[in-house]
């Protein structure tokens, strides 16, 4: 069973003893990130091993925003991805990890220069998102008088989504964006158009979504292949596909929602691409982040106090949203480690102990009766998570990874207190002693 594989896996459990999660939180104190390392290992394979696109070669990057736990980025490379990043701190990263350039697309909307730079002489390919970006591609390639492998994201705007949202990425087809591009990829010598790129989203459950975002990358193969009588190299679907993790976000009913089946998508793109690559030459990259991480790690924390309010109980516990800002708008599974009875003790609303009322973990679940000290492992805990916390009033806590079950090795530090001032300067000047 896994957390990652088409819509008839179950959510797992971590399957964690109770034992193993006491002596955990005694040695690394609460609240604590457990990285599941076989979980995550199992869900890069399980991702490869179901996404097919006919008899293409398909490589997949591993969308380090996601998570990047560098003990798991090293997991996924490891398990034969590549890596996906959108900021210089990502990019060094990957590379300080040993990844080779040509293993590394670097995406995102603002890339600073001399990261570009980086990108050019590691031949990293680099997908770019405007015609701004573009020139500062062509020019430093110029200056550096080495070639830039690009892509270029195009903005394919499906269905009548969350479309504009989205809209702010890539080029459009529509806004004459691509064909201008297409016109100063003509123009350089140094920049090697590659691939196309898009990503549509994240959470996806409907494989439609990319087959009609497809078709719209079929008509720029056919444009680029007409303009620059040039074929491409390969198609870069992004990521976004739902994990069969157990969380599920606010906007569906628990009941009813369904991950995605990530060979239909494969499918469904090669049923379009054939239109224009009957032969099959165009390589397909994905950038899975949420399917792979999302059910490997969990957050550990205890419960601080328990009030009753209207007769509803209110537990107050030791993380809170500025640790798992998903919580905002997720349902995270939670299991009650130190309670091994089934006795319900009715429905409970879960908040972090920050200073602030929407601090609400988790809402009407129902829980065994619960004492101050009690753990509460907060499940689904792996994707836009440890990357989007912040310090609101205290240090990031301890990540710990755990291999075969049993072992635990810890990967990254709790933050000290004084990384809430360490980085500040008092002024010199006009201060009063
Ligand atoms: C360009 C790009 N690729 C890949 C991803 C990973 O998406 P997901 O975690 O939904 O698979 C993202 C996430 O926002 C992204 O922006």
């Amino acid at each position: 069973m896994t957390a990652c594989s088409n819509r008839d896996s179950k959510n797992r459990d971590t399957g964690l003893p109770p034992g193993l999660l006491t002596s955990v939180a005694r040695e690394y104190g609460t609240p604590v990130f457990l990285a599941l390392d076989e979980d995550f290992r199992e869900n890069c394979r399980t991702f490869q091993r179901y996404f097919r696109c006919g008899r293409r070669r398909v490589v997949h990057a591993y969308s380090y925003k996601t998570n990047n736990i560098k003990a798991l980025c090293k997991a996924a490379h490891q398990e034969g991805l590549a890596a996906e990043v959108v900021s210089a701190a990502e990019l060094n990263m990957a590379l300080s990890l040993g990844l080779d350039g040509r293993q590394i697309y670097y995406n995102g909307p603002f890339k600073p220069l001399d990261s570009i730079e980086m990108a050019i002489l590691r031949s990293a390919a680099i997908h770019v998102d405007s015609l701004t970006e573009l020139e500062n591609v062509a020019t430093t390639a110029d200056d550096l008088g080495k070639p830039a492998r690009i892509g270029l994201r195009l903005t394919p705007i499906v269905g009548d989504r969350d479309g504009l949202v989205w809209g702010k990425f890539g080029l459009s087809l529509d806004e004459g964006e691509v064909d201008a591009a297409l016109s100063r990829i003509q123009s350089s010598t140094q920049i090697h158009l590659e691939g196309l790129h898009m990503h549509i989203g994240t959470n996806l459950t409907d494989s439609d979504l990319y087959e009609k975002s497809a078709e719209c990358m079929a008509d720029a193969i056919d444009m680029v292949q007409q303009r620059l009588n040039r074929n491409l190299q390969y198609i870069d679907i992004g990521g976004g596909f739902s994990a069969a993790s157990g969380a599920t976000p606010f906007t569906a009913h628990t009941e009813e929602w369904q991950p995605i089946s990530v060979d239909e998508v494969g499918k469904r793109v090669d049923s379009v691409l054939n239109r224009v690559d009957p032969d099959q030459r165009l390589n397909v990259v994905t950038e899975p982040g949420r399917i792979l991480a999302e059910a490997s790690m969990a957050l550990l924390c205890r419960v601080v106090s328990v009030k009753m309010r209207q007769g509803r109980r209110q537990i107050v516990l030791d993380a809170g949203t500025n640790l798992l800002p998903t919580a905002y708008y997720t349902r995270h599974p939670l299991s009650f480690p130190s309670r091994d009875d089934e006795t319900l003790g009715g429905a409970a609303d879960f908040h972090g102990p920050i200073c602030t009322q929407y601090d609400l973990m988790a809402a009407e679940v129902s829980a065994p009766s619960l004492s101050p000290g009690d753990l509460v492992l907060i499940h689904a805990a792996g994707a836009y998570t440890y990357t989007f916390s912040c310090q609101f009033v205290g240090p990031r806590p301890p990540v710990v990874l755990i291999q075969s079950g049993h072992t635990v090795s810890l990967v990254r530090e709790r933050e000290p207190d004084n990384i809430l001032w360490q980085y500040d300067h008092l002024p010199t000047d006009g201060q009063k002693s």
